[in-house]
């Protein structure tokens, strides 16, 4: 069978005021009817049957889950007791379904992206899927680059391995996350790399071979609470263990350092959203460029803003490139092109955080 792992149990905080501390990005409806996460499950929905996705995710978040993805059945939401990042998210995900079937494939999808042309990304999954269970490899769908972001993983593309389902694969030659800002661009220079966009396939058995190659220290984590899965002492078991497994991102402990990877892209939209102004892309603009999501905007003479707010009518006179963000009891203005600082204005928010 093949299983969707989705992790949603990040703490963005770039949204805020709109995400807390207990409401991180992946529950917000940032576009479109659904949350992120809700929109992540419902995409995945039309590969995978509800009984065969999971999502992992910190216990501290297990309502917004269950409220954000009501379809998916309780036993399917795994809760990790701290956050240790995902590569420990992933491996315990992966010794969990091996349970099920050690030969079944695993597909990773981050909760927090957005996603257009939702056909052309499901046929690049079956593409990597269907070369997977060739190849037994590990997976990566890559993304072209716009620009040097620093933020992402990078992937230098190699010789073309094969066509699957009409998709070229390509060896990735070497795997490099968040570059310094030099090396990002010269990658960019170079034309032959890829984003990472986070999204994984591989098998169950695959990628536990390579913990146990790569970071042999989760993999004994992992070995001490395998034996107690499905038994009455599981909760127990891991409420003690997993706050000691290494906290380490996959990108870092796997995909930096595996042989045998190859990427495939497709030509759907990805975007991870990263901010405020991110948005402005995928939301209607009036006549004079403001975005407008949620509330009622009346503006003389104002220009290219981002506005989200739940109070009857926001007003602004003169003013050019703001984000105006109201939700509850805070109100955020901040020029667009400021917008990564939220994350450090957040540190200040004791309480409103
Ligand atoms: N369950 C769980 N537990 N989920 C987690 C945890 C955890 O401990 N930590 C992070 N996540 C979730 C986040 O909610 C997000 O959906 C996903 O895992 C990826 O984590 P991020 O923290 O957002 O990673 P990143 O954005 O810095 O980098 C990753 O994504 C980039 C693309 O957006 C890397 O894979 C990069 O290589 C990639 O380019
Ligand atoms: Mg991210």
């Amino acid at each position: 069978p093949v299983f969707a792992v989705i992790m949603a149990g990040g703490a963005g905080t770039r949204f805020w005021p709109k995400s807390r501390l207990k409401n991180p990005k992946q529950f917000l409806q940032l576009l479109g009817k659904a949350s992120l996460l809700g929109d992540t499950v419902r995409r995945v929905s039309m590969l995978v049957e509800p009984e065969h996705c999971f999502v992992l995710t910190q216990l501290q978040y297990q309502d917004q889950v269950h409220e954000s993805i009501p379809e998916i059945p309780p036993e399917n939401v795994i809760l990790e007791p701290a956050n240790r990042d995902t590569a420990s998210c992933i491996g315990l995900a992966a010794i969990k379904l091996a349970r099920i079937n050690s030969e079944g494939i695993m597909m990773i999808l981050p909760s927090d992206h957005y996603i257009g042309y939702e056909t052309a990304f499901i046929k690049t999954l079956e593409s990597a899927i269907s070369y997977v269970e060739k190849q037994n490899c590990l997976m990566t769908l890559g993304i072209k680059p716009d620009s040097p972001k620093t933020g992402y993983g990078y992937i230098c593309c190699g010789r073309q391995l094969d066509t699957e389902k009409g998709y070229p694969i390509y060896h990735v030659q070497k795997f490099t996350e968040k570059p310094d800002p030099v090396t990002a661009r010269n990658f960019l220079k170079q034309g032959n790399y890829l984003w990472n966009s986070g999204i994984f396939v591989w098998k169950i058995s695959r990628i536990l071979k390579e913990i146990e190659e790569h970071l042999p220290e989760l993999y004994q984590k992992l070995q001490e609470i395998e034996p107690y899965l499905n038994t009455p002492e599981e909760k127990k078991v891991l409420d003690k263990v997993y706050p000691q497994f290494p906290k380490v991102s996959i990108d870092y402990g796997i995909m930096e350092k595996a042989q045998n990877i190859a990427t495939v892209t497709g030509d759907f939209i990805w975007d991870d959203v990263g901010s405020w102004s991110a948005l402005e892309k995928y939301l209607p603009k009036d006549e004079r460029n403001n975005t407008l999501n949620g509330g009622k905007h009346i503006a003389i003479d104002s220009r290219g803003c981002i506005i989200d707010s739940e109070a009857k009518l926001i007003a602004t006179i003169g003013v050019e490139n703001l984000i105006i963000i109201q939700f509850e009891d805070v109100m955020l203005v901040c020029p667009k092109e400021r917008d990564q600082e939220v994350k450090q204005l957040v540190e200040k928010v004791k309480g409103l955080d």
